[in-house]
């Protein structure tokens, strides 16, 4: 059965063969856009891919491939401004027994291409580059690949600069050096360039407070510029971004963040955190995770609804010696910590936000992501009401030695030569 169906605005085109298994599956989980990455490149491919139209043109971006049960294209013209169609105009469907359906998925799901960036709730790696086994200034045990094939939307990490260049650094680069940001983050372009259907936030933690021209070259030596989006206006507040669709039809699918010091008049395409995110205490030791406002300081309420939300709902433990305190990843908890329902759950947590602030967290923040089996991918369904049905379990292979596998002794042990070097880990 072949139909096509207008699903945003007249932009985005879906073409689906095989209507009856059209799936309703994953949520934040991508294994679907994972299995349809590599045909990005290619105007031929699979057999069925004569009922597709294809253009080569640059002013049109058509992106098709196979999925597990379909084969699905999304079309549309890059220039948006030149499309005139709308819904109404542009449905051509050549089936009167099927409902015209988008059976793409955009971030795991076919509803998320149609709805906007600041509609949907994604799980966010803390920071995500720190993922060296058997030590307590880690808080990820999958590397980054992993961490986005699994569903992860938005990757964080703090960097510092060593000898002019910058690295991943947890607090320090004597503590855990993850390397030049060009390494993890030439990762993430690999990953990006083959899951067309994806869109990314990546949050650049800048921990010197250093000028942000000085990130632009190393940032560009990535590639990922190119896929770099930049808003119409700033700030942008949570009903102005564009739809998912609309950011893959154009290419620019990977939203920068910067905490601080970011100038967007200097560099569009790094956007100010904290004039469009709000966060929740970092560094938590508090099992309730008030769901309040720490940054920006002093935000009226107003303008907190009006604001993407990123809770941190990664958990930790104080550890005081010799009048010092130290906080470290709650790692027995995590399982709760990361849970649907429970005391000190992150679903119970999304809930009391979603109640407090009108809307559902746009990010959750969590540690060890991959602890629970999917389950803080199971809560971030739960806020974007749709169903959770991941295509495989989750998650990724663990480095060899994964968070479960790390005793409290150990955590302790690290935990002491990290007060000696007087460092906060978290
Ligand atoms: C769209 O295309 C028109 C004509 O090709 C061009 O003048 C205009 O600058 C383009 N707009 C954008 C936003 O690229
Ligand atoms: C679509 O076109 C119709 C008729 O021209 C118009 O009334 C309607 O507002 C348009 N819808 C959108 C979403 O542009
Ligand atoms: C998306 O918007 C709808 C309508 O305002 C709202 O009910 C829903 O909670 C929102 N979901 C998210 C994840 O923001
Ligand atoms: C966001 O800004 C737009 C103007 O760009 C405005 O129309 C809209 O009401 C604002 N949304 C919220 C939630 O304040
Ligand atoms: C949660 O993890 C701890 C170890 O970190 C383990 O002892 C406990 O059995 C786990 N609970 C469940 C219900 O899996
Ligand atoms: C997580 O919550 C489920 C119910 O949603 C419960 O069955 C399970 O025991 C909980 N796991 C832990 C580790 O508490
Ligand atoms: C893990 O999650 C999958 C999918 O939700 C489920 O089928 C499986 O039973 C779960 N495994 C455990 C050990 O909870
Ligand atoms: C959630 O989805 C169901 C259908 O799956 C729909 O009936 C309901 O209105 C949705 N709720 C919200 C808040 O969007």
């Amino acid at each position: 059965m072949l139909y096509s169906a207008v699903i945003s605005y007249g932009l985005l085109v879906a073409i689906g063969v095989n209507a009856q298994s059209q799936s309703n599956s994953a949520s934040a989980s991508t294994a679907a856009s994972g299995s349809i990455s590599s045909s990005q490149q290619t105007s031929s491919g699979s057999a069925s891919q004569s009922t597709i139209p294809t253009s080569t043109s640059d002013g049109n971006l058509i992106l098709s491939g196979t999925a597990k049960h379909t084969t699905t294209a999304l079309t549309g013209t890059r220039n948006e401004t030149t499309t005139s169609s709308n819904t109404s105009s542009t449905q051509t469907s050549t089936s009167i027994t099927e409902t015209p359906t988008n059976v793409t998925p955009c971030n795991g799901h076919p509803l998320f291409c149609d709805r906007k960036y600041g509609n949907i709730t994604e799980v966010a790696a803390h920071n995500s580059p720190f993922i060296r086994p058997g030590t307590a200034a880690a808080n990820q045990a999958l590397p980054v690949e992993a961490q986005l094939d699994d569903g992860i939307r938005l990757l964080q990490g703090q960097i510092h600069f060593v000898n002019n260049t910058p690295h991943f650094c947890h607090s320090s680069c004597d503590m855990l050096d993850a390397g030049p940001i060009t390494d993890y983050l030439g990762s993430v372009y690999k990953w990006i360039s083959t899951h067309p259907y994806d869109v990314v936030t990546i949050l650049l933690g800048n921990g010197d407070y250093t000028a942000v021209e000085k990130f632009v070259p190393f940032l560009e030596a990535t590639g990922l510029v190119q896929y770099a989006y930049i808003p119409p206006k700033i700030p942008m507040n949570i009903t102005d971004w564009p739809t998912l669709g609309s950011m893959i039809l154009s290419g620019k699918r990977v939203i920068f963040f910067m905490d601080y010091e970011a100038d967007q008049k200097l560099v569009p395409w790094i956007l100010d955190e904290f004039s469009q995110v709000w966060e929740t205490p970092f560094d938590p030791i508090d099992r309730n995770f008030p769901c309040v406002v720490q940054r920006p300081p002093n935000l009226p309420d107003a303008e907190t609804k009006m604001r993407l939300a990123l809770i941190n709902h990664n958990l930790n433990y104080e550890i005081s010696l010799l009048g010092n305190s130290i906080l470290v990843p709650n790692i027995p908890l995590l399982n709760i910590t990361n849970n649907v329902t429970g005391f000190g759950s992150l679903g119970v947590n999304a809930q009391q936000c979603t109640e407090k602030w009108d809307h559902p967290p746009k990010f959750l923040n969590v540690d060890y992501y991959n602890v629970g089996n999917g389950t803080v991918f199971e809560v971030a369904a739960k806020c974007n009401n749709v169903t959770y049905a991941p295509e495989r379990p989750c998650c990724g292979v663990a480095a060899s030695d994964a968070p479960r596998a790390l005793g409290v002794n150990r955590v302790l042990a690290t935990a002491v030569v990290a007060l000696l070097a007087g460092l906060y880990l978290s």
